[in-house]
């Protein structure tokens, strides 16, 4: 199996997800290729403190909302940076904004625990698993319906620049999330590593659902709290910052900021700011797929999780 550290582009296998346009593997996974010397720089050089939180998660399954819970969990009650600030300024990916270029990572990789550093990612656990196990960081996962996640991932891809030449079928979406030839895929496969990890670490992961997280936000964000070593008290004044914070991360609320309606795009990502909203629901597959489709992801997502015990 090759791994990041002995990558060259040239030599890893390929394939055409979206067009003439290709995949690299590495390991089990698929990577967009200008990801994957960040990620190796991140695989080699990240060496996370025990009081790091780290939020890892496929993309399209709600980093963004974790992003602004874990951000307002850890630093209240500072004032609510989210009304001004992109959560993805706030809670930068690793691979994508700090290990993007070969110059040396910024100031909050170098230095010590103050303030309380929080980072995502998308890497596969399989590929980080030596920075993990070498750490006691606590590691939030979240994860999203397959279904829910192939089409916020299709309607995302067709924001790329490219899409207006040649959009990405929803076909050809699903027959590649299928064969988890994605950016970051298998979906599956990354699910279950840091599913398996949670089993193995569980004091220091908090594996969750988006579902789940929609059902009831607030027992999580206590949860979560708990969790990260800061808890809520039950006196009214921290019951009222629990609620505080479930409104400020809201869809409704956040979509709505000036800041994340900007058409602007960040220094290290093409797509604009806005497009990290969209409707933020449970179940919007049901507009999008067929029975057949639904039928057939079902019985993947069967095969996949139901012999570990995760339902979906
Ligand atoms: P939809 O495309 O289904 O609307 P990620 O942040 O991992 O890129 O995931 C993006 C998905 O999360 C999008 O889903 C987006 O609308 C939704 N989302 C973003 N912020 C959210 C929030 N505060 N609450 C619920 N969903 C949110």
């Amino acid at each position: 199996m090759n791994s990041p550290s002995d990558m060259d582009l040239s030599s890893l296998p390929k394939e055409k997800w979206w067009g003439e346009d290709y995949l690299c593997q590495v390991g089990d996974f698929w990577l967009l290729p200008q990801f994957i010397e960040p990620i190796n720089r991140v695989i080699n050089n990240f060496k996370p403190i025990p009081s790091d939180v780290i939020l890892a998660s496929f993309p399209k399954t709600g980093t963004t909302w974790l992003k602004s819970l874990l951000y307002s969990i850890v630093n209240r009650p500072s004032i609510n940076r989210l009304a001004t600030e992109h959560p993805h300024e706030l809670v930068p990916f690793l691979e994508v904004q700090l290990y993007a270029s070969s110059k040396e990572p910024p100031l909050t990789i170098t230095t010590s625990s103050k303030p309380r550093r929080i980072f995502a990612t998308h890497i596969p656990y399989q590929l980080m698993a030596k920075t993990f196990d070498s750490s006691e960081c606590k590691v939030v996962y979240v994860t999203r319906n397959p279904k829910d996640t192939l089409i916020s991932t299709w309607h995302f891809m067709n924001k790329w620049e490219k899409a207006k030449e040649e959009p990405w079928s929803l076909d050809e979406a699903t027959e590649n999330f299928c064969r988890g030839v994605v950016p970051c895929g298998p979906y599956y496969d990354h699910v279950m590593g840091y599913k398996d990890m949670s089993i193995e670490r569980g004091k220091n992961v908090y594996f969750v659902t988006f579902e789940d997280l929609i059902c009831d936000t607030k027992r999580h964000v206590k949860k979560l709290g708990e969790f990260l070593g800061c808890p809520f008290g039950d006196n009214i004044n921290e019951e009222e910052q629990v609620e505080e914070i479930v409104r400020n991360c809201s869809f409704e609320v956040l979509s709505n900021l000036e800041v994340n309606k900007s058409e602007e795009s960040p220094s290290w990502f093409k797509l604009p700011y806005n497009s990290f909203f969209r409707k933020g629901e449970v179940g919007d597959h049901k507009n999008h797929l067929s029975m057949d489709t639904i039928g057939r992801i079902d019985e993947i997502t069967k095969q996949k999780f139901h012999s570990s015990g995760f339902m979906y």
